[in-house]
């Protein structure tokens, strides 16, 4: 990055500050009050109401419950902001303030009652998230940031890992719920693994990339993946100072969130994979 592009950057984060703060204040309880509300309801609210790109991609009375619920407090406190929802909501508003939220990412593993799963909220201006919070469903913690202020889990200060080594990597990935998709997964997997020293699918992509912020995880990547998925979970994992890259174009906007020892070879072994095939 150019000096005058760092400049650039400090001097927006500086400006959003204050606002990014006052924003976490709302969006930190909210995500820890719909999160304990969805854990209540879990016994009764598990059945999937539809699917949407097959057996692994389902909608539950929880998330139409949870999505309503940031909904209405989100507008109800601040009434000119938009929301993007996963579930379907969209608000467009004039305060310049778009709330992107996932109601429960990680459904899947909610319906089996498995681990891994959260609600996550992002506050972006001009389309970069400037506070964000990702509420574990299952493990109780909330890890939060707002821009140019750290990133926290249940409050205490997180980072990534000191890893400086691929092949002693522990990565996370996602496996996309459509078949084509899939396969090509499986040959940039099949390319990748010989390389690192193991592999994860938490199956919640908010969890994955919060769990790298925190040096849970070394690495993370996928494509294809949605705004809500990565609106506060990349911002939790910048602040905490792992390195993210995005391309918004091909591969299919990849994503790759590391600990910055581990990065840059990380991103060039999956780009390699995905050049071959
Ligand atoms: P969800 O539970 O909110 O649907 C699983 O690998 C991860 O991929 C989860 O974070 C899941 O989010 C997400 N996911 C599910 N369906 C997806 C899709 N069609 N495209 C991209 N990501 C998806
Ligand atoms: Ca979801």
């Amino acid at each position: 990055m150019s000096l005058e592009c760092t400049l650039r950057t400090v001097s927006a984060n500086v400006k959003y500050m204050t606002e990014a703060k006052d924003l976490l204040k709302l969006a930190a309880p909210l995500a820890a009050e719909v999160a304990a509300g969805v854990r209540k309801r879990a016994a009764d609210a598990r059945t999937a109401v539809r699917l949407k790109n097959g057996y692994a991609d389902p909608v539950t009375t929880a998330d139409e419950w949870a999505e309503r619920e940031l909904v209405e407090r989100i507008l109800a406190i601040r009434p000119d902001d938009g929301i993007l929802g996963e579930e379907g909501t969209l608000v467009v508003g004039t305060s310049g303030v778009v709330w992107v939220i996932d109601p429960i990412d990680g459904t899947t593993n909610f319906v089996y009652d498995l681990p891994g799963s959260a609600v996550s909220i992002g506050a972006e201006v001009n389309g970069a998230a400037i506070a964000g919070v990702v509420a574990d469903l299952t493990r109780g913690e909330v890890f939060s940031a707002a821009v140019g202020g750290g990133a926290f889990r249940n409050d205490k200060p997180i980072r990534p890992s000191e890893i400086a080594f691929l092949d002693r990597a522990l990565i996370g990935t996602g496996i996309h719920p459509d078949s084509t998709r899939r396969q090509e997964q499986a040959e940039v997997l099949s390319h990748l693994l010989p390389r690192i020293a193991d592999l994860r699918r938490l199956g919640s992509c908010t969890v994955e990339i919060c769990s790298v912020a925190c040096g849970r995880l070394d690495g993370f990547f996928d494509s294809g993946l949605k705004p809500w998925d990565l609106s506060a979970s990349l911002l939790v994992a910048k602040e905490a100072g792992a390195q993210v890259t995005k391309l918004n174009e091909s591969p299919n906007g990849l994503v790759v969130c590391a600990a910055p020892g581990i990065h840059d070879e990380l991103l060039a072994v999956v780009m390699a994979a995905v050049s071959e095939r």
